[in-house]
């Protein structure tokens, strides 16, 4: 396509709209400003360190809700969300990574009809070593209880009930990549322009992949399904699979989720042993959720090995789950390893079977 000929975002969903004309604009103006806090982030991570008055980088950390060192860049990636999205009377309230509770949008503002749920800087421990980062939003359809403040409560809706999601990559080029519900579409940054470029339509996930993605320094503590999943690619083409794999950790799951999209593969967060308490690392609703529209959308699959991430209800705003998503193919190949073993625990645990049952040898 020309240069010139490439529709931009705003281009794109006005014409999205005209599909739908009972729409009120709303949509549409969230995710513009969306994608204006998204720049302005783009902005500040490309000036790296020059952002940073000499001396200050990490004299200001703190540490976040879930104990991580929250860096300046985490706080400032949060404000511009806030401030970029809460005035234009398309929100009711937000929910971010970054803030304990939810935040319901100032009565000076008017109250829209839309939630936004985001992690402002995604993959931000790879913000000193100068490798790709990331925004993720989820933008969910608000109470129709008007008369109520925006509490916890109203965000904990499941991944089917997002109408729109998406994330942005700030890498060699930033880009913006997402769903309303008819297909993955992707603008990259004309910075000349300061406008998101439609270039990459209709995105779709391969089916199958030879690529995948896993933490392996947590391997002692992985559950069978995943061990046996990894072992068997491991093992390449002498093994059950007949065929090499090639292993790929970045570390910032946005940039995971791009390459997936791009030539395919399996990201792998799987719950573990590591801290039981934990069922998971990645956050449910503006991490897993965002993207597990995004994959099915794109006809790939994002499960937690047992169901699909989009079907968990939430019980918490900052709920960690097991996360495993990708190439539709080898997904569903995960999740039978995973019923596989369900099924030989119940065998195990079943009085036939038990260590005085009658099968036992
Ligand atoms: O937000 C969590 C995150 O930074 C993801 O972007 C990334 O996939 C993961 O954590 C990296 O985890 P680890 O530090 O275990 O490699
Ligand atoms: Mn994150």
């Amino acid at each position: 396509m020309p240069y010139s000929q490439r529709p931009t975002l705003t281009q794109f969903l006005i014409e999205e709209r005209r599909k739908h004309p009972e729409a009120r604009g709303q949509l549409n103006a969230l995710i513009l400003d969306v994608a204006n806090a998204c720049k302005a982030i783009a902005k500040v991570v490309a000036r790296g360190e020059l952002a940073h008055p000499v001396g200050s980088r990490h004299s200001s950390a703190t540490v976040n809700v879930q104990g991580e060192v929250q860096k300046p860049l985490d706080v400032i990636s949060n404000e511009v969300f806030i401030q970029t999205t809460e005035w234009g009377g398309n929100l009711a309230g937000l929910a971010s990574e970054e803030m304990e509770t939810s935040y319901p949008v100032p009565g000076k503002y008017p109250r829209g009809d839309y939630l936004l749920v985001f992690d402002p800087l995604d993959g931000s421990s790879n913000i000193d070593v100068n490798v790709s980062v990331g925004s993720i939003f989820s933008i969910l359809r608000a109470p129709e209880t008007i008369d109520e403040t925006i509490n916890d409560q109203d965000f904990l809706q499941t991944g089917r009930n997002q109408v729109a999601a998406g994330y942005a990559i700030y890498g060699p080029t930033t880009m913006l990549v997402l769903t309303v519900g008819t297909g993955v579409h992707g603008f990259t940054l004309d910075s000349d322009l300061g406008e998101f470029k439609l270039t990459h339509q209709f995105i779709k996930v391969a089916e199958d992949t030879q690529e995948f993605a896993i933490n392996a320094s947590n391997s002692r503590f992985w559950e069978a399904p995943i061990k046996r999943y990894v072992d068997e690619c491991l093992a390449g083409t002498a093994g059950p699979r007949g065929q090499d794999f090639n292993m790929r950790w970045v570390a910032s799951m946005v940039a995971e989720a791009h390459r997936i999209l791009m030539r395919g593969g399996v990201f792998m967060y799987p719950r573990d042993n590591k801290d039981p308490s934990k069922p998971g690392r990645l956050r449910l609703l503006y991490e897993a959720s965002p993207i597990a529209m995004i994959m099915e959308q794109a006809g790939g699959r994002a499960s937690t090995g047992n169901v699909a991430i989009q079907d968990v209800q939430p019980t918490e705003l900052h709920q960690r789950i097991a996360l495993i998503f990708g190439s539709k193919n080898e997904v569903e190949r995960i999740e039978r390893y995973h019923q596989e073993r369900n099924y030989d625990d119940e065998i195990e645990s079943s009085p036939l079977f038990a260590a005085r049952g009658l099968f036992r040898d």
